[in-house]
């Protein structure tokens, strides 16, 4: 069999034929042209072959099982040039980043949690009808993928305790991706991102709370925005807030136009207590909200079903 080499080699030997066709008498052409398309579909042909072959050689499998190599110099697994960071995934940074210029820790959630997290250790007391909101997807086996990132609250609270009897605070971001069992249109996606905030200390007030998102929101957004809240209903604050910012002008945004970011509140008592601190003598606040909502904001972007779709001429705009 000719080698690729062999046959490209051939392809443009032939390709000085074509140049002798007027040398060759008129009623000889058409037959001679003919028989030089023939050979140059056949090499075309073979070199068609040849390269899948080649290709074929060229697939190395994976070793899926083959250890990870932590100890070797970078960039052992960092890709080629081919690739990028997904748009959510740059935003979360600049999100986490913006909270780590205000002191906060970040703590990753898991994307399987518990009963006792999602719902118990959140003051949902059982059968309670708030639990409905947050009732989505579960194992067979019982296991629940959060609806939301505040399943980490407790954990939160009760790893930094050690901060309050140290006479500091706990200031904590858990930013993560949540699952719910909503009807898929342009504005719900039963995959999206949150990012919560846990604060706690003897002194903090709602007002502080209002303070730190403000904050958030206008270096996000890099503009000075207005907040506005309503009262809400949430089991695990009290009170409990929605929290809404003016439309970025930058945006549309008009004078007086409001969107509601996030839920926020006073950690319950009983949320507190049951992470071991006294709620007489501590006060914390939370908040958590969408990523998603917040990038589309940012850029313009009407559907939210874009972030989940692997579609390559969005995730490129980026
Ligand atoms: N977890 C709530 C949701 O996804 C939002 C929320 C409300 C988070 C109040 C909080 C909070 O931490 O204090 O709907």
């Amino acid at each position: 069999m000719q080698t690729l080499e062999q046959l490209k080699a051939e392809l443009k030997a032939l390709g000085a034929e074509y140049a002798k066709i007027k040398d060759v008498p008129p009623a000889e052409r058409a037959e001679f042209g003919r028989k030089i398309n023939l050979k140059k579909q056949e090499i075309l042909e073979k070199i068609k072959a040849a390269e899948e072959a080649a290709l074929e050689q060229d697939v190395t499998p994976i070793d899926i099982t083959a250890p990870a190599a932590p100890n070797q110099p970078l960039p052992v697994f960092l890709p080629s040039e081919n690739g990028s960071k997904h748009p959510l995934m740059t935003e979360l940074d600049r999100v986490v980043e913006i909270y780590q210029m205000m002191g906060f820790d970040v703590v990753e959630p898991r994307q399987l949690d518990d009963e006792f997290h999602m719902f118990d250790s959140l003051n949902f007391s059982k059968g309670h009808p708030a639990r409905d909101g947050y009732d989505t997807f579960r194992t067979e086996e019982g296991y629940i993928p959060p609806a939301h990132t505040s399943t980490m609250q407790h954990r939160v609270l009760k790893a930094y305790k050690k901060n309050l009897e140290q006479g500091k605070n706990i200031a904590v971001v858990v930013p993560g991706r949540v699952f719910r069992n909503e009807d898929v249109d342009a504005t719900h996606e039963h995959t999206f991102y949150q990012c919560e905030g846990v604060y706690v200390s003897k002194d903090c007030t709602l007002g502080n709370m209002l303070g730190i998102l403000r904050e958030f929101f206008e270096k996000y957004y890099e503009q000075k925005l207005d907040i506005s809240t309503q009262p809400g209903y949430f089991p695990f604050t009290e009170p409990s807030l929605e929290f809404k910012i003016e439309k970025p002008k930058t945006l549309g945004g008009k004078k007086g136009e409001f969107i509601e970011m996030l839920g926020c509140g006073m950690i319950h008592p009983n949320v507190l207590k049951m992470a071991g601190i006294d709620p007489t003598v501590y006060h914390g606040f939370a908040w958590g909200g969408g990523i998603d909502r917040l990038v589309m904001l940012r850029y313009g972007l009407k559907d939210v079903r874009y972030f989940e779709s692997g579609k390559l001429n969005f995730l490129k705009e980026f």
